[in-house]
This record gives structure tokens, C-alpha cells and sequence, in this order.
């Protein structure tokens, strides 16, 4: 043994005693880390690396988990098949580098794989990777790492962390599924990547494979439409001599992202967001039915908006008409009359919309090949029998060639590419003739449209030059420009302008008296007209820039809207910097601050909040169908509702609101603006919104109103469900009346208590197409309860965490004109 002298013998102590603090998130010879000791964290205070015992077990594991997060999450587990019995537990660096876990009598337990170090150290990094390295080499090196925990998954992938092959070595790193909550040995379900033909992300069972999300296209999987809408993660697939990898990235790093194969086999990506209580199922897979792995047969075409699901392509016939008959798709589809490849007189047909069938046994070429040059190539080779661009990205190029029949072949409605597939000549031509019909029709009805806007822009120009000469404000002219760019009818503000001084007067000069709250965009007051009317005004506050066009949107809008159940804009003021709408006032404030309020609930009974719901569905089907736009209002919630003398609820806040164009149904987005507990799965995810997302968020409120509980909480103690998930449970159990509002009392004529409930279970589905239009819902409102559809699994009810109080009442979220609305997953 080494002896010390005095002097380092006191360093050595010094070290020691400063170990917990000094370094932390390192482990050396002489720092093992014993059960029961400080878990080492790592340096930004990210994660932790301790011994744990999974919930209802006593075994001890040494895992990473995440430091800052109060719900413990285990992101990797190094022993996960050999557990330590009892407290007697280390984890080491042995002289040479190779980790080792002791148990008692300083048996081994694990050890990673044997390393030929001469100084060694481990060290937690702050991505929560442990790496073991010579003390004086480079943390910030990935060649210095000897080993890394990243190396060896379990269940869960980092940001950074890589998925796939080093095709040097052959190694390659999978996910693996826990066997169950208790028990972190590996479980049933396996992902990875396969490299047959074009490598290609699989979850498998054992063997079997449970969910292909297909080959990278270059913007995405092909399996995966949504990953395009992705603003916060940077996803990255590298396809090289010595690797093919999947490895994510946060683009913003105040939310915390996880991929995770769980227990049962989905794969989710969960998001944290700083203040929720409970991982957000923010994606996963298998989705829906055509996820699941041949649903259709061979050349058969599975599409979630059909029923039945299965489809044959053009050329195609089912092979077993009976079977299909019967709704039974397995048997796939067969050419309806065989290529004749010799003549060189085949076609093809086009599949748009596709995710790419399995390309195990298909041929890649990824650069220099354009989609004329695959075409040619396919049409010379009898076997080929389909072609599709293997990178999709920019102009595309690449080429995909398929010489099998198609498997796993399904469509989506957004984000799917495109795919040729095959077809004698004889299934082609009637095609094709109807194609050159279609195309006459469409270039005439082009023309048609074209002469149809010339005339109208002719219009809007002379109109424009008009109102300049008369010396229209300039901001006026801004919002004109701004309607035009919406594509709606240019039309002039008839909206009264107030002066700022009168506004001044009517606050008390903005006294802090006259503050009512402050909103997402500014501060707002209470007012008095000369005229003794009472106003409510809204002051964008100077430094917002978001708030300005908001702002110009809302006065845009609103001054066109006129219905009893919207709030009505008296006028705005413009001058200088300022900028402030006028409003009615409403003397009973929002709706949350009665809802939401045990001390004021029981001042709304039954037909109140029965007459609150009517209203504000009557609201919300004029803004999607009656006026003269169509308008989505996109951040319909409680504190948006405001009540007038009499609880008449009222739609304020149009700050976020879209028109839309005349037949455009849907909208993408790459900002996702709304309120979380109100935003509607696919809007969230995918950034897609529709009247059908403002129908989620009414649904949410109905429920908030019967119950006078927030979404936002959790409600049932044993499974840790929202307000939407605890509604569906009691509501499948014929327990829907435990929902209601102890408010209330006990008089309130039950079967309409249960008909607006199942109303706002059938707002909630998961899926935009079931959910009701709201003009379906004010006559479901009015109708008998049994005829009422029976409502789907609602979106957004799965959500795990521990049970918290509800602690999301803040002093914003009481506030009446305006509230704060989050602003997620916003682009760049
Ligand atoms: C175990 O369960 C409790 C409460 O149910 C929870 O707070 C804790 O985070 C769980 N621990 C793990 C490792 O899952
Ligand atoms: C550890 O050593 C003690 C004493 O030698 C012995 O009684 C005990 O069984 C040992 N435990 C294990 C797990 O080997
Ligand atoms: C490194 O140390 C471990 C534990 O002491 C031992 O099992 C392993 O054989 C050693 N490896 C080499 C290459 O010496
Ligand atoms: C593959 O593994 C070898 C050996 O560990 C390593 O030298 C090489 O850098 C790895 N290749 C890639 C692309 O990671
Ligand atoms: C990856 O390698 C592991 C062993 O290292 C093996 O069990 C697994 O089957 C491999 N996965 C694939 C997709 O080949
Ligand atoms: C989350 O909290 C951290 C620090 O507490 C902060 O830097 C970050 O901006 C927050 N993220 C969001 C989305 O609010
Ligand atoms: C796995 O994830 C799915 C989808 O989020 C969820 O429905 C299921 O309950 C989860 N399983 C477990 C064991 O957590
Ligand atoms: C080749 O095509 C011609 C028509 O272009 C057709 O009449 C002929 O039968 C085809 N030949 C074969 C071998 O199918
Ligand atoms: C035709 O395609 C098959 C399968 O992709 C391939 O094996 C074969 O070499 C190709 N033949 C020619 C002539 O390119
Ligand atoms: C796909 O094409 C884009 C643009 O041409 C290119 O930047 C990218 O590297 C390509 N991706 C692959 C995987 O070849
Ligand atoms: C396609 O499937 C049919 C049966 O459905 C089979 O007879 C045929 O050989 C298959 N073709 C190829 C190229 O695998």
C-alpha cells in the first residue's frame, strides 16, 4: 500500500470531506458509491446516479434518473437483470476502469465490460450519460469515453443518445421494454433499427414485429407524418459506411423530452413541461388500427379515414371477394391483369398520401438518381414492381425499388409521399382517359377562377387607391392589407375610434383601482363614459411585438362579429404607441372565477350552467358557421368566457382566433398557440386545427362546468387521471352523476346533467372526424340522451403522474377580461 505523507494525507481528507459538493458527479477508485450514500449528480443538476428500488419491489438497482423532475423517472438501470439483495450494495471503478456492482461480502454482482485503463474516473454527465475515462482526458470528447452508459439503452433514449449500429463493429443499441413496473430486467418488447434493404425503425415482439415506422425519407420516417410538425425536437437519421443511427436533439431546451418503450409496447415520446405534474404522452405508436402490422394483406392499401380500412389500389382487385366481403382484408389484393413486362407498355399508378411499404427486400439508391431515371429503371426490370423517391427532401432524390408484392402499405391523410406502383397497360388507359377529363375540367374551372380574382383584385386596387387619397390612417390601411393577405374581402373598419384622453378619463388615468388583470398582452381596466356606460379596456403593453398582431387580429375580427353570446367591441384607440380595445363591461367577471371557486360554485345552479353551456355553443356555432367568416377561435377555455348581469357567457379573447378561407377545413401551423388542458390532441401534436379543435376545448369546458374540477389536475388517486380520463372511467361505469358538482346539490333533473355529459364526451374524442360539429351539438343538447351517439375514448386521458393537488390556481388564472395563454412548442 501507498503511504501518504502528512500533507496529502490532509488533501486526501480535505477531498473527502468536500466529496459530496466538490466532485459530485464523479466516482474514482477511492469514491466508490455505497447504497445509502449521496447519489453522484452531475454538474448542471440535471440527473442523478443512485441506487433504487423500483415501486413494489426491494431489490436495489444502480440507475440515472432525473434529478429536477419531483415524478422519479428511471432513464437507464445498469444491472437491470441482476439485482443487489440488501443494503449492502457499491458501485466501483476497478483499477483497470470497468465498473463493478458489489453486494454483500463484496461479491460482484455486474460488471460492465472489462476495460485497460491506467487512471480511471466516472463521471455523470449533465445529459445524463455515464462515462468512464482516464482522469485526465477531455469530458467533453465522446473519443475519450472508454464506455458510456448511452452505449447500453434500456428502455428509454435521451436527446443525444444514439440508436442503431456502428457497422465497424457491429454493435448495435436497441430499446428494450422493462418486464414490468417492478421489475427493470428486459421485458417483451424490443426497438431498434433493421438494416435489411433500406434500414428501417421496427418495434418488435420477441420476433414478431409489432410497429414499423419505415425507412427515413430525409424530412422524416415515412411511418411518422407528425414528425414534421416536431418545432422543439431536431430528429436525425445518419445512413453511412460506418453507422446507421436514430439520435434526437431539443431545439428548446426548457422542456425535457424522452423516447420510452413502455410495459405494454408503445412506444411514446413523453415532454415535460415545466410546470405540469405528470409526463405528457406527447406521440406514440402503434396510433390507430393500420399501425399495427399487416391489418391488409399484400398489395392492399389500409386508410384509417375508409371503412372498411382495407382498399385495393388502382389496377388491383381483392384477391378473396368473399373475405373482403366480410370486411377482412388479410388476403391482400391481386393485379387485376398481369404486366406484360416484355413490351415495355406498363404504367403506373400513383399512390399519393403513402407511407412506403416494408422496404426489407428493396434496392436504395440515394444520390444521383431522379424520379424519371427510377421510373425508366423500374419499367426495364419484370420484377420491379413499384418505385418511390427515397429523400423527399428538397427537390427529392434517390430512388426506392420494390420487387415484391407491397406489404404494410397504408395512406395517410397529411404527410404521407408518393408512391408508383406498377400496373399493366390495360388498367391504366381507362385511368388515364379519366384522367384527361378531370384535367380539362380542372384547367377550366382554373381559368374560371383566375378571370374571378383578376376582377376582384382590380377592384380591391382601385378601392386601396381610393381610400389614400382620402387620407385613411395608416393603421387602418395596415389592417386592410392585412384582411387581404387573409384572402377575405377587403372590407373598411366601421369601428369608432376612441381618443386616448377620453379613455384616460374613463380609468382614472389607468389607476391601479381601476385594474381588473393583467392579460397575456397587458394590463386590464375598468372604465367609466361620460355616457355612465362601463367599458373593460384592454392596453397592449409597448414591449409586446407577439401582442401587436393579436391585437390587430382581434380588432380585425371582432369589429365584424355581432352575437349575443360574443363579447362586444365598443371600439379601439390608437395613438402614438398605444394601442387599447374597448370592451362592454361585464360585471360578473369569467366564468372560471365561479366554476373554479368552491366559495362562489354554489351561485350557479343547474339551469344556469346548463344555460352557460347553450350559450356559449350558440357562440361558437356563429363564429364556425353563421357569420359571415369562418372563424376558429383556437383559445376557448373558462377564463375566456365572461358573464354579464345577467350569467349570460359571453366569448371574449380573439386574440388567437384564425379565419379561415371558404372551404379550407383544416390548418397546419408551426405555432401552436392555445391553452394546455384545452388544446386538442391533434392540434398539440401536430399543430393541426380545425372548428373540430375548438369543439375539444368546449367539450373540456362542459366537463369543467358539470364538475367545477380544472382539466388540468388529476382526480383519481389509484390511476392518476385528468379531469377528461376520470369523466371517461365514471362514465363507463355508470357512475356519471359522481362527476357532479357538490355545488349544485342534489335537485338538479338528472338525465340532462348526463345528456350535457355525454355531449362533452363526444367533443373530447381522441379523433377530430368523431367529434360532433357544434351545430350537431346544440341539437344534442336539445335531444333525448339515447339517441345520442356512443362516445369514443377521449384524447389526452393518459397521463401518469403522482396525485397533486390541483395548485394551478394563480392569481392570473382569476382574472376576468384576459388571461394568460402558453404559447407551446413555438417554431423558431
Ligand atoms: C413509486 O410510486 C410513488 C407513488 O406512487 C411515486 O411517487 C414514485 O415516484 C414512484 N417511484 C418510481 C421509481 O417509479
Ligand atoms: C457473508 O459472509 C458471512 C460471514 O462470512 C456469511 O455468514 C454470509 O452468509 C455471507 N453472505 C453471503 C450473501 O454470502
Ligand atoms: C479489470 O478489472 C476487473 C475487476 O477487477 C476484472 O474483472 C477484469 O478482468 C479486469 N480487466 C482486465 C483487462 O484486466
Ligand atoms: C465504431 O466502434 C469503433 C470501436 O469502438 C470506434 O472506433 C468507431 O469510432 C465507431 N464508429 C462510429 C461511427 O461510431
Ligand atoms: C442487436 O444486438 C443484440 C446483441 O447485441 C441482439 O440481441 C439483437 O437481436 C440485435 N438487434 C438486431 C435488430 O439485430
Ligand atoms: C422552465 O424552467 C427553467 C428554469 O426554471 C426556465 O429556464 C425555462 O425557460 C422554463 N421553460 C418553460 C417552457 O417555461
Ligand atoms: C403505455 O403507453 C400507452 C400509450 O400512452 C398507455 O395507454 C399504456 O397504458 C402504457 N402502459 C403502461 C404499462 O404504462
Ligand atoms: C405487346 O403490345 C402489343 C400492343 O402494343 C400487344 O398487341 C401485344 O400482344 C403485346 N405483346 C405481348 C407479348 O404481350
Ligand atoms: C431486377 O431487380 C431485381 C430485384 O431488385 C435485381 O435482383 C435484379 O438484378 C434486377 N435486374 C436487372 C436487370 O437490373
Ligand atoms: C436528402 O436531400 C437533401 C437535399 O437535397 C440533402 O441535404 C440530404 O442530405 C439528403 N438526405 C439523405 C439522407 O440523403
Ligand atoms: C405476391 O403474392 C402472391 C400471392 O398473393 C404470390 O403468388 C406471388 O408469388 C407474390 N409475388 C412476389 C413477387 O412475391
Amino acid at each position: 500500500m501507498r503511504r501518504l505523507s502528512g500533507a496529502a494525507f490532509l488533501l486526501y481528507l480535505l477531498i473527502a470531506l468536500l466529496g459530496p459538493s466538490n466532485g459530485a458527479d464523479t466516482l474514482t477508485l477511492d469514491h466508490p458509491l455505497a447504497d445509502g450514500g449521496e447519489p453522484l449528480i452531475s454538474e448542471g443538476g440535471s440527473f442523478a446516479l443512485g441506487f433504487f428500488s423500483p415501486n413494489g419491489s426491494d431489490s436495489r438497482y444502480i440507475g440515472i434518473w432525473y434529478k429536477k423532475i419531483s415524478v422519479q423517472t428511471v432513464v437507464w438501470v445498469a444491472n437491470r437483470q441482476r439485482p443487489v439483495t440488501g443494503s449492502h450494495g457499491s458501485l466501483s471503478v476497478a483499477a483497470n476502469g470497468t465498473l463493478v456492482i458489489t453486494g454483500e461480502n463484496s461479491t460482484v454482482v455486474w460488471s460492465s465490460p472489462s476495460l485497460a485503463l491506467s487512471d480511471p474516473v466516472a463521471q455523470l454527465l449533465n445529459d445524463g450519460n455515464l462515462v468512464v475515462r482516464e482522469a485526465d482526458g477531455n469530458p467533453s470528447d465522446p473519443n475519450s469515453f472508454a464506455w458510456q452508459s448511452f452505449d447500453y439503452p434500456t428502455d428509454t433514449l435521451l436527446p443525444g443518445m444514439k440508436l442503431g449500429w456502428n457497422l465497424t463493429t457491429g454493435f448495435n443499441r436497441t430499446l428494450t421494454s422493462w418486464a414490468s413496473a417492478s421489475d427493470p430486467s428486459p421485458g417483451e418488447y424490443t426497438f431498434g433499427i433493421d438494416l435489411r434493404g433500406d434500414p428501417q425503425i421496427f418495434e418488435w415482439s420477441g420476433t414478431s414485429q409489432v410497429w414499423r415506422a419505415g425507412p427515413w425519407n430525409g424530412l422524416r420516417f415515412t411511418g411518422v407524418p407528425q414528425m414534421t410538425s416536431y418545432n422543439m425536437l431536431s430528429l436525425q437519421f445518419f445512413v453511412d459506411a460506418t453507422q446507421v443511427i436514430y439520435v434526437f436533439y431539443m431545439i428548446d431546451p426548457s422542456f425535457v423530452s424522452r423516447l420510452v418503450v413502455n410495459q405494454s409496447g408503445t412506444l411514446q415520446r413523453l415532454v415535460w413541461v415545466n410546470d405540469s405534474k405528470f409526463w405528457n404522452a406527447f406521440w406514440y405508436a402503434p396510433m390507430d388500427p393500420c399501425d399495427a402490422i399487416f391489418p391488409c394483406g399484400p398489395n392492399a392499401v389500409c386508410d384509417t379515414s375508409k371503412s372498411p380500412l382495407c382498399g385495393c389500389p388502382q389496377g388491383f382487385q381483392p384477391k378473396n371477394p368473399t373475405n373482403w366481403g366480410f370486411r377482412d382484408g388479410s388476403d391482400g389484393c391481386v393485379r387485376k391483369t398481369e404486366v406484360d413486362c416484355r413490351n415495355g407498355t406498363d404504367g403506373f399508378v400513383l399512390v399519393s398520401g403513402a407511407k412506403l411499404p416494408d422496404t426489407s427486400s428493396s434496392t436504395v439508391e440515394w444520390v444521383g438518381t431522379t424520379l424519371d431515371q427510377c421510373k425508366a429503371k423500374c419499367l426495364k426490370n419484370c420484377s420491379c414492381t413499384a418505385y418511390a423517391r427515397a429523400n423527399i427532401s428538397g427537390s427529392g432524390s434517390g430512388c426506392i425499388l420494390w420487387s415484391t408484392n407491397l406489404t404494410d402499405l397504408r395512406v395517410y391523410g397529411n404527410g404521407g409521399q408518393d408512391l408508383y406502383v406498377r400496373v399493366a397497360a390495360a388498367d391504366l388507359d381507362s385511368e388515364s382517359s379519366r384522367h384527361r377529363i378531370y384535367l380539362t375540367v380542372i384547367t377550366v374551372i382554373l381559368a374560371l377562377f383566375i378571370l374571378i380574382m383578376a376582377l376582384v383584385g382590380c377592384r380591391v386596387w382601385r378601392r386601396k387607391k381610393r381610400s389614400r387619397r382620402t387620407g385613411m390612417s395608416g393603421m387602418a390601411t395596415s389592417f386592410t392589407e392585412r384582411h387581404n393577405d387573409e384572402g377575405t374581402e377587403a372590407k373598411d373598419l366601421d369601428l369608432p375610434l376612441f381618443d386616448l384622453g377620453t379613455v384616460a378619463d374613463a380609468t382614472g388615468n389607468f389607476s391601479m383601482e381601476n385594474k381588473l388583470g393583467e392579460g397575456g398582452f397587458g394590463p386590464v381596466y375598468k372604465g367609466k363614459l361620460e355616457d355612465e356606460q362601463d367599458i373593460a379596456v384592454k392596453r397592449l403593453s409597448k414591449t409586446s411585438v407577439q401582442g401587436l398582431d393579436e391585437f390587430k387580429n382581434e380588432v380585425v375580427l371582432i369589429a365584424k362579429l355581432q352575437h349575443r353570446n360574443l363579447v362586444r367591441l365598443l371600439g379601439c384607440c390608437i395613438e402614438g404607441e398605444e394601442r387599447m380595445l374597448i370592451y362592454e363591461y361585464m360585471p360578473n367577471g369569467s366564468l372560471d372565477s365561479f366554476v373554479f371557486d368552491k366559495a362562489k360554485g354554489w351561485l350557479l345552479n343547474w339551469p344556469t350552467r346548463y344555460s352557460i353551456i347553450v350559450g356559449i355553443a350558440r357562440g361558437l356555432l356563429y363564429l364556425h358557421q353563421d357569420s359571415r367568416l369562418r372563424i376558429i377561435h383556437r383559445d376557448l377555455k373558462a377564463s375566456n368566457i365572461l358573464l354579464d348581469m345577467h350569467m349570460n357567457p359571453k366569448i371574449s379573447d380573439f386574440g388567437m382566433a384564425r379565419i379561415f378561407g371558404g372551404d379550407e377545413t383544416e390548418v397546419n401551423t408551426k405555432r401552436v398557440v392555445g391553452t394546455y388542458g384545452y388544446m386538442s390532441p391533434e392540434y398539440a401534436m401536430d399543430g393541426i386545427f380545425s372548428v373540430k379543435s375548438d369543439v375539444f376545448s368546449f367539450g373540456v369546458l362542459v366537463l369543467e362546468i358539470i364538475s367545477g374540477k380544472k382539466n388540468r389536475g388529476i382526480y383519481d388517486s389509484s390511476r392518476s387521471l385528468n379531469l377528461l380520463g376520470y369523466t371517461w372511467s365514471l362514465w363507463r361505469e355508470g357512475k356519471g352523476l359522481d362527476l357532479v358538482d357538490e355545488a349544485i346539490g342534489d335537485s338538479y333533473p338528472k338525465a340532462e346533467v348526463l345528456r350535457c355529459m355525454k355531449v362533452g364526451l363526444l367533443c373530447v374524442q381522441e379523433r377530430p372526424e368523431d367529434r360532433p360539429t357544434m351545430s350537431s351539438v346544440l341539437f344534442m343538447l336539445g335531444s333525448d340522451s339515447a339517441l345520442l351517439p356512443q362516445p369514443r375514448q377521449p384524447g389526452f386521458v393518459a397521463m401518469r403522474g403522482p396525485l397533486e393537488p390541483d395548485s394551478s390556481t394563480s392569481k392570473q388564472d382569476s382574472l376576468s377580461i384576459n388571461n394568460v395563454s402558453v404559447t407551446m412548442f413555438e417554431g423558431r
